[in-house]
């Protein structure tokens, strides 16, 4: 599905972080805004719209999900990767849909737990070889969670037409083995790919969700 048809379409990269992918969108020809509740991020996310020449084209503010300081129907867009997973979903939920203009669109990627696997994942063994503990280094906070099925029922009551997507089955493993910063997709990301396309009743066992809503 394309979504970008012009550059007076403005998205708006709910919790930005430090503006990685609001600048992506920017790239792809997008008036871009963003805002994220760390003031640290806000400004790397300014520093790098600057350095690589997007400083026009993006807006960032400090700001929070649960209440969000843009008008309401303003934007053709919404993304937010990893985000709702730190937040009280039904606010945010609300407050992406009420600043969504009539037919825009909203994209959220998020954790989301996967029956077997994340029984396994929370035995002592499985705390043991990744602890869940907030950490720096491996971007762990206290506020997060994954995704579960009740939240999924929380967002289908406020957007019923919700549309969802489940990845990642055996490229979890590449945390163990992959550079948090290398984007391309791994091997083990295309045989995810090949076999949730032949098997899609695996789905289910996806730990990554890509929930869409149109307004
Ligand atoms: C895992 S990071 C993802 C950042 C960004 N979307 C990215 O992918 O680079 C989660 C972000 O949520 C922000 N955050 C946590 N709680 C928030 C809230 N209530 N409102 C806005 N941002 C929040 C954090 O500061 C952090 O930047």
């Amino acid at each position: 599905m394309r979504y970008f048809t012009s550059s007076d379409q403005k998205v708006l990269d709910f919790g930005c972080g430090p503006g990685v992918y609001s600048l992506l969108w920017a790239q792809v020809g997008y008036e871009v805004f963003g805002f994220d509740i760390s003031p640290n991020n806000i400004a790397v996310a300014k520093r790098l719209a600057e350095k690589y020449g997007f400083e026009e084209r993006t807006h960032f503010t400090l700001g929070v999900a649960e209440e969000c300081a843009y008008p309401s129907d303003s934007f053709d867009l919404v993304t937010g990767i990893d985000i709702l997973h730190h937040v009280d979903i039904q606010r945010a939920v609300r407050e992406c849909l009420r600043v969504l203009k009539r037919g825009g669109v909203a994209i959220f990627k998020e954790p989301i737990e996967a029956p077997v696997f994340d029984r396994l994942r929370n035995t002592r063994l499985g705390t043991w070889l990744v602890p869940k503990t907030p950490s720096y280094e491996r971007h762990v906070t206290e506020d997060e969670r994954k995704l579960v099925a009740d939240d999924l029922e929380t967002i289908r009551a406020l957007a019923p037409d919700l549309s969802t997507r489940r990845f990642r089955l055996f490229s979890r493993l590449d945390s163990f083995f992959r550079e948090g910063g290398d984007r391309r997709a791994s091997a083990l990301e295309m045989i995810d790919g090949r076999v949730l396309g032949a098997l899609p009743f695996l789905e289910p066992f996806g730990g990554v969700i890509v929930l869409t809503i149109t307004k």
